[in-house]
């Protein structure tokens, strides 16, 4: 990679940084709730909404199962790092801190295997969509990864 290059990318990067800014989202979501009052938008609250997809009930382990996580981090690796950090801070996408306490096992899981769908019709994805100009990208990861990634965002999260 020569030096202009990576000048270029680190540019894109500080901007999209600064677009994907927190702050106002419950204003943004109250503004989406009144503008698509519409049987068709699924309305997501908090750790109560499972999303959108196939996971309808998904079984956490007890302690956590440390296999899974091996098998997520090259995952993160390969396919998450680029936008996701580990903290609480936002990079292209939010930061997983927390995520785990924020959203129900089973919409991340239908987030993560349905992610278009998810963006188009989920308010509470759409409410990320509003302070970050990229959009998440399908990742094509299989039921069992996206499970995977999962277990690796409870032990980000201290869950045991
Ligand atoms: C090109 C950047 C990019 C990559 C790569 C990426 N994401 Fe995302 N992700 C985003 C953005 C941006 C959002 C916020 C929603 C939106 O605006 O699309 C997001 C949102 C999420 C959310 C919801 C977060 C929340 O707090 O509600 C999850 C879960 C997630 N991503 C998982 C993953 C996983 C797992 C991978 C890797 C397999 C991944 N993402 C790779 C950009 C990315």
């Amino acid at each position: 990679m020569n030096r202009k290059f990576l000048l270029t990318i680190s540019a894109m990067i500080s901007l999209l940084v600064i677009r994907c800014g927190s702050g106002t989202q419950k204003e943004n979501q109250d503004d989406k709730t009144a503008a698509n009052n519409t049987d068709t938008v699924v309305i997501s609250q908090g750790t109560n909404s499972k999303g959108i997809g196939r996971f309808k009930e998904v079984k956490l382990t007890h302690p956590l199962d440390e296999g899974m996580i091996s098998g997520a981090q090259p995952i993160y690796n390969a396919k998450c790092i680029a936008c996701h950090k580990l903290t609480n801070e936002k990079l292209v996408g939010p930061g997983w801190r927390g995520i785990t306490d924020r959203r129900a096992p089973e919409w991340v899981m239908n987030f993560i295997t349905n992610t278009q769908v998810m963006l188009d019709k989920d308010l509470a994805a759409q409410s990320d969509l509003v302070t970050c100009i990229v959009r998440m990208p399908n990742q094509d990861l299989t039921d069992e990864q996206a499970r995977q990634m999962l277990e690796f965002m409870r032990k980000n999260d201290g869950k045991n």
